[in-house]
């Protein structure tokens, strides 16, 4: 493993594209391999130790292709996982929580709606972070809402009626913000900025790529010449995801 390794990058599925997108216009140089693991979607309504399991696994493949540095491209894998990783591994591991702190500092005195997978909410990560940033925060899981991402469903009737539901059960409140806490919920950015015009959202992809960068820096790691590129893989039906990743990493968000 040298400077010129790509870096790695997983997810439970294509979320964590989202993620690759922001990092790639940071670092465009780099060569960057992404593996969803489709086939185990989601990670969200398991348990902490399956997760973990299953993120480890997601890593290995990564690793065996001797990869610099490693984004845990998903709150969930991060929350179950992140520590294990950190503690095995030599190189970089850089991990995603809800962006609830930059959503609290820029508190006007409603309410912030973060929105994440059932097991993001109730790990020790985020109800650390919630004890410290999560005084006007309400907590939505929203389990079943990756899956309509992962069927390529960035709206429409089924994506509507379900964002609409958790929406309902706020209304006549006022909303500051909404924590987009699952790298999947990124990619309905547009389909919650119609439903809640003005409400700003808020995720945490562009500090995770710029954390990346920075480490990169400082250990002296950057790619010093070539042409950067992406490789998706996928554990699941390489028909489906691949040609779904890369219309994910194009749709403009
Ligand atoms: N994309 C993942 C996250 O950021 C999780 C989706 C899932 O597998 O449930 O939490």
């Amino acid at each position: 493993m040298d400077r010129n390794s790509a870096i790695g990058f997983f997810d439970s599925g294509v979320g964590g594209v989202s993620v690759l997108r922001d990092a790639v216009r940071l670092l465009p140089r780099e060569r960057f391999l992404y593996y969803g693991d489709n086939l185990n979607a989601p990670y969200g309504t398991k348990s902490e130790d399956t997760i973990r399991t299953l993120a480890t696994h997601a890593a290995d493949v990564l690793l065996s292709y001797d990869v610099k540095a490693l984004v845990i491209a998903c709150n969930t894998a991060t929350s179950a996982a992140a520590a294990t990783l950190r503690a095995r591994l030599a190189i970089p591991v850089i991990g995603m929580e809800p962006a609830l702190k930059p959503a609290s500092l820029a508190w006007h005195g409603g309410h912030i709606l973060v929105l994440a997978t059932p097991a993001t909410l109730r790990q020790q990560k985020f109800l650390a972070l919630s004890e410290k940033y999560g005084e006007h925060a309400l907590v939505r899981p929203c389990a079943g809402l990756m899956e309509l991402v992962e069927a390529g469903e960035l709206e429409g009737g089924r994506l509507r009626g379900y964002l609409t539901a958790v929406l309902d059960e706020y209304r006549g409140m006022q909303l500051d913000a909404v924590v987009l806490g699952c790298t999947h919920y990124v990619f309905l950015k547009r389909e919650l900025a119609r439903l809640l015009p003005g409400v700003p959202l808020f995720d945490g992809n562009e500090g995770t790529a710029r954390r990346l960068k920075s480490l990169l820096e400082q250990g002296d790691m950057l790619r010093a010449e070539g042409e950067g590129g992406v490789t998706f893989m996928t554990s699941g039906d390489e028909a489906v995801f691949l040609p779904l990743m890369e219309r994910l990493y194009r749709v403009p968000v």
